[in-house]
């Protein structure tokens, strides 16, 4: 629906957006979960692009908000359950399950989500969570690695997240890290595809507009992986980026890439403070 509403009147259709469109911004509502308020707002730091900072939950309506205020209701909790079951599933040549060598997930996986992705000595290269679990898959245990925002792999990512839930996102930049944050900053301004659009076009230039029916947010990642409606299903930060680009009617980086790993670590820094709200929901 978005690609056709913006194909129809072309790429001139976002600088006339804002007069056309009604505009409206994030709504003032908390989130709460468990009894503990998230943060979803919070001022620039210095030399952010943004200010104020916003969670995407604060542009959802209020149905969809409810969703993720609530575990029982909230639909990715089915996913988590699969996962936490493989967690103590073994599985490959070495006879190992997650829980052989990291014991309760809840313990040894707690802060991991909020400094992802992040830069492997060992590799030489910046790793989303899905490198480190897919890493552990075939080295450690002997088993398959599992397909990128594939729905195995998503469950894991999530189970990984949840227990960061509620931390701020803290990645790091510097050093080693430096050059592909770099590299995502460049991707995040380029302008891909027949409508020439970037990232920052739509997050940065237009957020709280409407694009039809989709109230634009900033296009944080703070609640990945995320349950969507359009799929029923969890989505990787990777998934999404490939979805807008794709929206941009251009050809788009794979999900994994070195380009998206660059682009998510430079997302996740336009987001560091938020709360993270993994598994999220969006519509
Ligand atoms: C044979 C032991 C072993 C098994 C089995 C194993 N891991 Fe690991 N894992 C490790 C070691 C060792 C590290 C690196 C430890 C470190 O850096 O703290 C690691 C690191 C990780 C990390 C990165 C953590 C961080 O702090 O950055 C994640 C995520 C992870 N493992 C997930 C998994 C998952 C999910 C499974 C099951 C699919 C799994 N591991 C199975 C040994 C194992
Ligand atoms: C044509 C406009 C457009 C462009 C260009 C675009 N997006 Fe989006 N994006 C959207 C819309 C619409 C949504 C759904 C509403 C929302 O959450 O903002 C969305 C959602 C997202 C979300 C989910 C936010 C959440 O809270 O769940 C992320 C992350 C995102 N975009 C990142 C990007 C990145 C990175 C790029 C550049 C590669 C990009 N987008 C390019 C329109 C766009």
């Amino acid at each position: 629906m978005l690609k056709k509403a913006i194909v129809l009147a072309g790429a001139a259709a976002l600088t006339g957006l804002a007069s056309t469109a009604v505009l409206a911004g994030p709504d003032d509502d908390e989130l709460v979960i468990d009894g503990e308020t998230f943060v979803t707002e919070l001022p620039g730091f210095e030399g952010s692009p943004l200010d104020p900072i916003y969670s995407g939950w604060r542009f959802r309506d209020d149905a969809t908000q409810a969703l993720e205020m609530d575990d029982f209701e909230n639909p990715a909790f089915v996913f988590v359950e699969q996962a936490a079951e493989s967690w103590e599933t073994v599985e490959g040549t070495e006879g190992k399950s997650c829980a052989s060598c990291h014991g309760a997930v809840e313990e040894s996986m707690k802060g991991v989500r909020a400094s992802m992705p992040s830069y492997n000595e060992a590799a030489g290269e910046l790793w989303s969570l899905e490198n480190y679990v897919n890493f552990c898959r075939t080295e450690r245990m002997g088993a398959d690695a599992l397909k990128w925002d594939g729905d195995e792999l998503n469950a894991m990512t999530a189970l990984i997240a949840l227990q960061s839930r509620g931390m701020p996102m803290a990645p790091v930049i510097d050093g080693p890290a430096a050059e592909w944050f770099e590299r995502g900053k460049e991707i995040y301004y380029t302008r891909y595809g027949q409508l020439e659009l970037s990232c920052a076009n739509c997050h940065e230039d237009h957020t709280g507009d409407m694009i039809r029916a989709d109230h634009l947010s900033q296009g944080q990642i703070n609640g990945f992986p995320t349950y969507r409606f359009k799929n029923t299903k969890l989505n990787s930060a990777h998934g999404r980026f490939k979805g807008c680009i794709r929206d941009t009617r251009a050809e788009t980086f794979a999900p994994g890439s070195p380009e998206f790993r660059a682009l998510e670590l430079y997302v996740a820094w336009r987001g560091q403070g938020l709360s993270i709200e993994s598994p999220s929901v969006r519509n």
